[in-house]
């Protein structure tokens, strides 16, 4: 964990091993050494300079997800710092490229909340990501520090993902995701890469030592493709979501998240009997994903915290104020064209069919969106099949889904929508914060990887 001071941090990245499974070493690419990558808490207001230097043997960009950044430091995916002794790779279109490090700013003009940074780099996110470059970004703000909550060794950033391992330990990617295959399409990795053992904070189905207290649970689904509905076998009471704390406490039997999601929860864990364990299952999961971590509650200890009633002020959207209303459609075409963008792995090339948002695959030069700066827009996101869609700068209130009332998961600020299939979702969100171009995809990270992703310019 990494408290930044002076407005100021630096991480390498670079090539690490570290033993996840018993007995094995696993090859990282890291940032700042470690898997995950080091929890870096910021304040609302502080602003903070990330230096990020790159010793790895590939390129790579650093996008702080749920950050109200400008463009020049938000990570776009053609902005990539290269290796200090590198060639510009020829895959890339012309970016903001640096070579060795780059500097970027995060005003952090934004209220308390979970965010995470990873990687983007234009075709690779997918596979960067896997091999570990993703890292817990924590905000505080005074609001949020008022509140009676759990704090300290009683608040836990999670770090939830699926990865598959070699026999000598190392990850392998792709790995083979069966249940994924897309009905029509022959290429097996259209669907998304899943793996078959799951990691909290990079240890395979760990245990975690807690008193019968309440505790603070930062879930974050950082998969590239797995859904999880997240069931403690008692109650939770969701007190967040992507853009931080909800209005009112929210109890909940399980928690559902796809990828790039979070879910902000106070457990009390002094309804087990000490000496038990609690085991977080997941409900979509079989075999060794059907379980993801156990607390053993192994000690009385006094508490002293609280769930107030009233959490925060959550400022509705008017839909009445809407100066634009968009459909976003996200979806497997043959885009016209045949789409060039061939991605580098499981694009699929003999059909011609592509992951496409409004049926084109991505392009830096088009944007199919452009908001005036301040504006406040609808837009209606449709899918085929499963797609969590996630939008940089801006935050989102849902609105409806499939023309009624929007669902639990979707109270709060927003920065990504799960999308189930055949399913329609209307968002509202008002573009403030910087002018410039920036991206919204499928954060499936394969399906993200294979240019299922578009710009918006704000003007
Ligand atoms: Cu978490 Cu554009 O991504
Ligand atoms: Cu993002
Ligand atoms: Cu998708």
């Amino acid at each position: 964990e990494a408290r930044p001071s002076g407005g100021r941090y630096e991480l390498t990245a670079h090539t690490v091993e570290r033993e996840i499974l018993p007995g094995r070493r696993t090859r990282i690419l890291s940032y700042g050494g470690s898997f995950p990558a080091p929890t870096i808490r910021a304040r609302r207001g502080q602003p903070l300079d990330l230096l990020l230097r790159n010793e790895l043997d590939v390129e790579t960009v650093i996008h702080l997800h749920g950050g109200r950044t400008p463009p020049e430091s938000d990570g776009y995916p053609t902005d990539v710092v290269l290796p200090p002794s590198g060639q510009v790779p020829h895959h890339l279109m012309a970016g903001d490229i640096t070579t060795g490090q780059r500097t970027y700013h995060y005003p952090l003009d934004q209220r308390a909340a979970t965010l995470w940074y990873h990687d983007h780099t234009m075709d690779y996110t997918a596979p960067n990501v896997y091999f570990g470059m993703a890292g817990f970004f924590l905000i505080g703000d005074d609001e949020e520090d008022a509140l009676p909550l759990p704090g300290g060794d009683r608040e836990l950033p999670l770090m939830i993902c699926d990865r598959a391992f070699d026999a000598d330990g190392q990850f392998r990617y792709p790995a083979i995701s069966p249940e994924r295959r897309v009905p029509g399409v022959t290429e097996p990795y259209m669907g998304g890469v899943l793996g078959d053992v799951i990691l909290v904070n990079g240890a395979p189905w760990p245990e975690h030592q807690v008193s019968a207290t309440r505790y603070r649970l930062r879930l974050l689904n950082a998969s590239n493709a797995r859904r999880y509905e997240l069931d403690l076998g008692m109650p939770m009471v969701q007190i967040g979501t992507d853009g931080g704390l909800l209005e009112q406490p929210m109890e909940r039997r399980t928690v559902t998240l796809a990828p790039a999601e979070r879910a902000d929860v106070i457990v009390d864990f002094s309804a087990a009997p000490v000496g038990t364990r609690v085991t977080m299952h997941n409900r979509l999961g079989d075999g060794g994903t059907a379980e993801v971590m156990r607390f053993h509650v192994v000690r009385h200890e006094p508490d002293d915290t609280e769930i107030p009633q009233r959490l925060s002020t959550i400022e509705p959207l008017d839909p009445g104020k809407v100066s634009a209303v968009r459909d976003i459609r996200f979806r497997l075409t043959r885009p016209p064209g045949g789409g060039q963008h061939g991605g580098h792995h499981g694009a699929s090339q003999d059909s011609g069919m592509r992951w496409t948002v409004n049926d084109q695959v991505f392009d830096p030069e088009v944007s199919l969106a452009e908001p005036g700066l301040g504006d406040t827009e609808i837009w209606r996101f449709s899918t085929d099949v499963h797609h969590p869609v996630h939008l940089h700068l801006v935050h989102m209130q849902v609105l409806s889904r499939n023309g009624g009332n929007p669902r639990k998961d979707d109270r709060g600020w927003k920065d990504t929508v799960d999308l189930i299939p055949g399913e329609t979702c209307e968002v509202l969100t008002r573009f403030d914060g910087y002018r410039g171009r920036y991206v919204f995809h499928c954060h499936n990270l394969e399906h993200e990887d294979m240019a299922m992703m578009a710009n918006f310019t704000v003007t």
